[in-house]
């Protein structure tokens, strides 16, 4: 072959595979975004790359915060006036609430600065600069001195994170907020509106929002709580857009995605859609039969397991569409085929020609570990008293600590919230049934094996387990009744798996060291060989620019999903008897008299109040919360979810079917000025 009918050759079949990024596909870095600006303004964007990032001027990068753990937040006006989602706010509303105050249930507006309450434990952080450190690292300089020289001052924090497996490293400059307060809240019935029964779902009509306000000290630095403090001044803040949206108009998404893996090879897929996916879905919908049935039959029970069936259900749904996804676009096949072109390729290559081979050995060594890890993380871990039994096993025996009557209502607390010991039992019943016949023997640890089989079987194992344990009603315990507990005994013979199991704790099963490393070298090859793709980082909880449009998508053949929803579609599907669907009576009084005032849209022709939209921003979890702007960099919502359909864009992103979810903003402020009453907090926003 000439080398051009070569080239022509491998592009068919890499370009089958792997058409180059286009426009929705991509999680770029602030930094680099020069080098998708000209794609961007083609969209529609109207800025320029210093605009979005910049670590000497003032960019949009400074209205966008990390939002405690793992969301994303921006800044709505010049007094640190903050937007989140409210599922994401969600712990801390529960943490400022009480029976006589149920800030979750009732919603809860701050009616003053006075009033605007502070939430123990809860931060933001803010990228104070990003910085390419590969050179540095291989000119001999040590990680810990970089981080300590951009760290110095009061509530600096650094890190170094990998990109493209280890090709390359930056490094990430934040300031971090401790003095954050709740400004207000709706009720669930509108934060939460159709529960986990819409989650992942299209059409969408959640109000998923909360809104914060974080504070500094005089010097707009980070201050512990303090009356004294004064609202934080950001460099930006976000101007409010109300003009509304319409299908193919720019978007862009600006926050903190978590977890992809858009470069691994057919085996990771298939472990992911074959193996991984169908076991936990399988245990969890295990889990969920049990806690739905207990909470189906009792007030109370519905309550109290409201936040951890939701826990459980939310990934559980993720992963079914993860894997009808991948099977739908034939990714694992797909990947084979540019597996294939790619070796031809490096067939004479030193250093490339058995690359393959030698991913494929270490994913054949690892993969059975990963496994363990994952099979022992839903079922072990997926017993509720597993954890508190723990922390007696790890405290009294490994550091062999005092447990003090404080410290355990302490760990009672923590770990038997709302607790239901008829659950608990029902699902280690069944959970240890399911690793005892799932795990392959010699990762069983041996007096386990031992004392069930002495008991005539997993679930008489676990009946006499919670029947002579102390550890569930006693408090506090006496060294010698902990060390005697069966629990307690049960929680230590996992203890060498644990450890075993922290090797391969991995963000997923293509970053476990021993695959790793080869990755490193498969992104080098890669570029070099698909010379048109266009490579971004996988996410890792670091700051990120996605673009698309406003858009539906066909979701079957000859059904179309507009891109807009409405009050008209939460008015349908309110319903009084459905915790879920049971909306505010104001709401609905305000439906009623159609008085709508500066909120008002039409559609078909009558007046109506828009509430979520879809675009096809590349996003995953980490991004709720984050910005949605137009182009002309103004807010118009905020994201919080994807179709479940759409979920496999973590693996591999199809621009056809790939969908974020995100409430309008007009709903947003809607929400505050009629429902909540707090109108004027709008008179702090630059609205236009
Ligand atoms: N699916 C969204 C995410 O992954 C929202 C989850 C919270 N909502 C719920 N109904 N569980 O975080
Ligand atoms: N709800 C997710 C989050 O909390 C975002 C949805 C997604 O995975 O795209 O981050």
């Amino acid at each position: 072959m000439t080398t051009m009918v070569k080239k022509l050759f491998l592009c068919a079949l890499a370009c089958i595979a792997f058409t180059t990024a286009t426009a929705d596909e991509g999680m770029w870095l602030p930094s680099l975004i020069k080098e998708r600006i000209n794609d961007m303004r083609k969209m529609g964007f109207k800025l320029k790359a210093e605009d979005i990032y910049s670590d000497t001027k003032a960019s949009l990068k400074d209205a966008v915060v990390q939002f405690g753990g793992g969301c994303t937040g921006e800044f709505i006006s010049a007094e640190g006036l903050l937007l989140t989602n409210h599922h994401c706010g969600y712990s801390s509303i529960q943490k400022l609430s009480s029976v006589e105050h149920d800030y979750l249930t009732d919603g809860y507006w701050a009616k003053s600065r006075a009033e605007e309450l502070h939430v123990p434990g809860l931060t933001v952080s803010l990228l104070v600069k990003m910085e390419d450190v590969t050179a540095r690292l291989a000119a001999g300089e040590k990680e810990q001195d970089i981080i300590a020289s951009a760290t110095k001052g009061d509530g600096y924090r650094a890190s170094i994170e990998s990109m493209y497996y280890g090709n390359q490293h930056y490094l990430f400059v934040y300031r971090t907020y401790r003095d954050v307060r709740l400004v207000g809240a709706p009720p669930s019935s509108i934060g939460k509106f159709g529960g986990d029964t819409d989650n992942w779902i299209w059409p969408r009509h959640t109000g998923d929002f909360s809104v914060f306000r974080v504070y500094a000290n005089a010097e707009n630095g980070p201050a512990d709580y303090s009356e004294s403090n004064v609202p934080y001044r950001p460099a930006r803040h976000f101007p409010i857009s109300t003009a509304g949206l319409k299908e193919g108009d720019f978007t862009m998404i600006y926050g903190f995605p978590g977890n992809t893996q858009e470069y691994v090879t057919a085996d990771a897929v298939d472990y992911v859609s074959e193996v991984s996916n169908p076991m936990k879905i399988a245990l969890r919908t295990m889990r969920l039969d049990i806690i739905t049935e207990a909470q189906s039959k009792d007030v109370a029970t519905r309550i109290a397991y409201a936040a951890k069936h939701a826990n459980i259900a939310n990934a559980w749904k993720k992963w079914q569409g993860e894997s009808l996804g991948l099977k739908r676009l034939g990714t694992a096949a797909k990947k084979r085929e540019y597996e294939k072109a790619f070796s031809q390729w490096a067939a004479g290559n030193e250093r490339y020609a058995t690359l393959l081979d030698s991913m494929h050995a270490a994913y054949k060594a690892v993969i059975p570990h990963y496994f363990a890890r994952e099979l022992f993380n839903e079922t072990v871990q997926g017993m509720e008293f597993f954890n508190y039994a723990y922390w007696f096993y790890l405290n009294s025996f490994v550091k062999g600590e005092k447990l003090t009557a404080d410290k355990q209502a302490e760990a009672r607390r923590k770990y038997l919230k709302d607790y239901n010991v008829n659950i608990d039992r029902a699902i280690s019943r069944r959970m240890l049934s399911e690793y005892l016949g799932r795990m392959p023997k010699e990762e069983v640890p041996a007096p386990l094996a031992a004392a069930v089989e002495s008991a005539g079987g997993a679930e008489a194992f676990v009946d006499s387990m919670f029947a002579s344990t102390l550890l569930l009603t006693e408090y506090p315990l006496t060294r010698e009744k902990i060390t005697a507990d069966p629990m307690v005994q049960f929680a230590g013979w996992f203890a060498d798996a644990l450890a075993k199991n922290r090797r391969y704790a991995y963000r997923n099963l293509s970053n476990v060291p021993a695959v790793e490393k080869w990755y490193r070298t498969y992104m080098q090859a890669l570029r070099e060989w698909d010379k048109e793709r266009a490579f971004y980082p996988d996410a890792n909880f670091t700051l990120r620019v996605a673009y698309g449009t406003v858009t539906g998508y066909e979701n079957a053949d000859g059904e179309y999903h507009t891109h807009l929803t409405t009050l008209d579609g939460i008015m349908a599907k309110d319903n009084p008897e459905i915790y879920d669907y049971n909306i505010p009576q104001s709401l609905r009084d305000i439906f009623a008299s159609k008085d709508y005032g500066r909120w008002s849209i039409e559609k078909s022709g009558k007046p109506t109040i828009p509430v979520c939209f879809l675009a096809s921003n590349h996003t995953s979890g980490g991004n709720s919360g984050s910005p949605v702007l137009n182009a002309k960099g103004e807010l118009i919502g905020i994201n919080f979810d994807r179709t479940w359909r759409s979920t496999m864009s973590d693996i591999e992103f199809d621009p056809s079917i790939c969908r974020n979810i995100s409430v309008d903003i007009r709903f947003v402020l809607f929400v505050m000025d009629r429902i909540g009453g707090a109108g004027y907090l709008l008179n702090e926003m630059n609205i236009k």
